[in-house]
């Protein structure tokens, strides 16, 4: 075991865990977090989705001792305009999923206001900017939603961005 110093939503907790264990476990089971979701807990989903340093990560795919003394931010944590406009525009039905695709909306806002192109973006040099559909859609394509709310997502994604 060892300890590991985590510093999540403002506040700084202290946990012995194994060095194996994954961040989303840690979150879940140590700390009581379990807005953040395990869909698949390799990588393909996007349901873990937490951010670091206000850069989106699955946590599923890390060891929580990488990430002692980083600031992480889950669902719990988070005040944006994103929710209101997911409850108004139908961007989820069960909810599974809503917590990571809010957080990676949230750090991909961010890398596109950073001038971070997509695979989509035309000009690389110079990226458009406002987010079309086609582009929030490309930028998101790592969080599944197995009910389909995709439309309702994108139109959520593109409200707080007007
Ligand atoms: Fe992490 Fe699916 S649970 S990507
Ligand atoms: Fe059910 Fe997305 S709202 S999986």
């Amino acid at each position: 075991m060892v300890e590991v110093r985590i510093r999540v939503n403002g506040t700084t907790e202290v946990v012995d865990l194994e060095p194996r264990v994954s961040l989303l476990d840690a979150l879940r089971e140590q700390l009581g977090l379990t807005g953040t979701k395990k869909g698949c807990n390799q990588g393909a989903c996007g349901a873990c989705t937490v951010l670091v340093d206000g850069e989106r990560i699955n946590s599923c795919l890390t060891l929580a001792v990488q990430y002692s003394g980083r600031e992480i931010t889950t669902i719990e944590g988070v005040d944006h305009p994103l929710q209101a406009a997911f409850v108004k525009n139908d961007g989820f039905q069960c909810g599974y999923c809503t917590s990571g695709q809010i957080c990676s909306a949230i750090g991909m806002l961010a890398e596109h206001d950073a001038g971070m192109p997509s695979a989509v973006t035309e000009h690389l040099c110079a990226p458009e900017t406002e987010l079309s559909n086609g582009e929030i859609r490309e930028r998101m394509s790592g969080n599944l939603c197995r009910c389909g709310a995709y439309n309702g997502i994108a139109d959520s994604i593109q409200e707080v961005t007007r």
